[in-house]
């Protein structure tokens, strides 16, 4: 199970940093990237909607993905499989039996708790977190999937559950996939997209929600293979977060105990992100055996094996598996990016976020609202735009558009000036360095473009 904070022996908790998290959170909302879901109602049960920033970074966090793991690559492919799914796929999965946390009520002020999240006080009892009562249930098992009924009419023969992982998607459609596509293994199918699980005990922000999207791959190779292709993804993965900005120390591999591993799982390692309330999973690399496809084929009726003609061999094949969390990852790209300094003396924020990742490549700013620059302005606009998100804002001083810019992480400025009616040269303006180049306007899409690369 995901998104427990761990600390192996020998190794203490960091410092939590509750102020950063603050910031970070209080710049979310002010800037438009995420809203409590439900705002005007009172919010609902740490639920979030990601306003117009927000789905721009996120997107950008699923198109990085989507990029490195099925553009870039040959050997995998792409699925976007149906949220709802009827009992047998959660059957045969396990995840109607094993999907569960212990969950522990309090008699006293009714809020309910994860057991395995509380820890005996100074006085060896385990207390309510809320009110402090000791008076608290034994645990029982709380199975996490949502559960609905399709059609007209809530029967047993009606349910079905929104999908707690988006695996299962992949596993359902290997045939269809393997019949399709004339891939064999070693080969992948890559799915981005909700899932949703009844937390118990949401919070941290968007780290734990009910409601959230995973980036996940299922990697089906030759049983002999698995720990080769398990280590490889291990590092592919963890370079991901390095290349698009995380700073290595605040990223670990953490191997699962033998006791923590999901019921489909010989082996997990999670990547973690130190996070400002202590180091968090951000995903995990699972070695699912032929778990899923025996299960489903056993379920099914359907084989879900594989014939090597070259070996005359059929087998089926192992799963490894890299699955992320797209939300819980755009927090942690947000907290690491985060950075205050000093500019001339005053003080800024700045999201030092990755230019792949910024939800506004360029701004192109006029340096004032006089009539005479807008034209020109709109003509820069109008050539940036078609290859790259950009913003256009003549609001304000220009101090002050720098600053809004930097803050919401807009690695480049461009500044149209009563000269540039002139010359036709406009000003860049770098975020992170706030150098300011004066470069041709018709040099300047190529000039971005190797800029935003660099
Ligand atoms: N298919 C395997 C699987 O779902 P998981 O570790 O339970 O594994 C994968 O989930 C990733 O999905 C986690 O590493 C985390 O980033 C994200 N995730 C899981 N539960 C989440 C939640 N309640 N809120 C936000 N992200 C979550």
């Amino acid at each position: 199970m995901s998104g427990r904070l761990h600390y192996p022996a020998g190794m203490s908790a960091p410092e939590p940093d509750p102020q950063r998290m603050e910031a970070v959170v209080a710049l979310c909302k002010r800037r438009g990237f995420v809203f409590p879901s439900a705002e005007i109602y009172g919010g609902f049960r740490s639920t979030y909607d990601y306003g117009p920033l927000g789905v721009q970074l996120l997107r950008n966090v699923k198109e990085a993905w989507w990029r490195s793991m099925v553009q870039l690559r040959d050997d995998v492919v792409g699925l976007d499989a149906a949220i709802l799914g009827p009992p047998d796929i959660w059957r045969a999965s396990g995840h109607l039996a094993t999907f569960t946390d212990p969950l522990v009520d309090c008699r006293s002020c009714q809020q309910r708790w994860r057991a395995d999240h509380l820890e005996p006080a100074e006085d060896g009892k385990v207390h309510c977190p809320s009110c402090g009562s000791t008076d608290l249930t034994e645990p029982r098992d709380f199975n996490l999937m949502f559960k609905t009924h399709t059609g007209p009419v809530a029967e047993e023969g009606s349910v079905a559950y929104l999908r707690p992982e988006t695996a299962q998607g992949m596993f359902v459609n290997f045939k269809n996939v393997l019949q399709t596509t004339r891939k064999k293994p070693p080969f992948g199918i890559a799915q981005v997209g909700k899932s949703f699980r009844n937390e118990i005990t949401p919070g941290n922000y968007v780290f734990r929600t009910r409601e959230f999207e995973q980036m996940e791959l299922e990697f089906f190779v030759p049983p002999a293979d698995a720990p080769k292709w398990f280590d490889h993804w291990v590092d592919e993965r963890h370079r991901w977060y390095v290349d698009l900005g995380i700073p290595e120390d605040q990223l670990r591999i953490r191997p699962h105990d033998p006791e923590e591993l999901s019921h489909y799982s010989a082996g997990t390692s999670d990547i973690e992100f130190l996070f400002p309330f202590g180091w968090g999973e951000l995903e995990g690399i699972a070695n699912r055996t032929d778990f899923d496809l025996k299960a489903h084929a056993a379920a099914s009726g359907e084989s879900l094996d594989y014939f090597d003609q070259a070996a005359n061999e059929r087998y089926v094949p192992y799963v490894i598996e890299p699955a992320a969390g797209a939300t819980r990852s755009m927090m942690a790209f947000l907290v690491a990016a985060y950075d205050t300094d000093e500019i001339g003396g005053e003080a800024r924020t700045v999201l030092r976020l990755h230019p792949r990742l910024a939800p506004y490549k360029v701004a192109v700013l006029p340096l004032s609202k006089k009539e005479a620059l807008t034209p020109l302005a709109r003509e820069v606009l109008g050539l940036l735009q078609p290859r790259l998100v950009c913003d256009y804002d003549d609001t304000q001083s220009i101090g002050r558009r720098y600053r809004r810019q930097d803050e919401v992480g807009t690695p480049l400025c461009v500044t149209v000036d009563f000269d540039s009616l002139e010359d036709r040269a406009v000003t860049i303006r770098d975020r992170d360095t706030t150098e300011q180049v004066r470069v041709p306007i018709d040099a300047l899409g190529k000039e971005v473009v190797d800029r935003l690369a660099g």
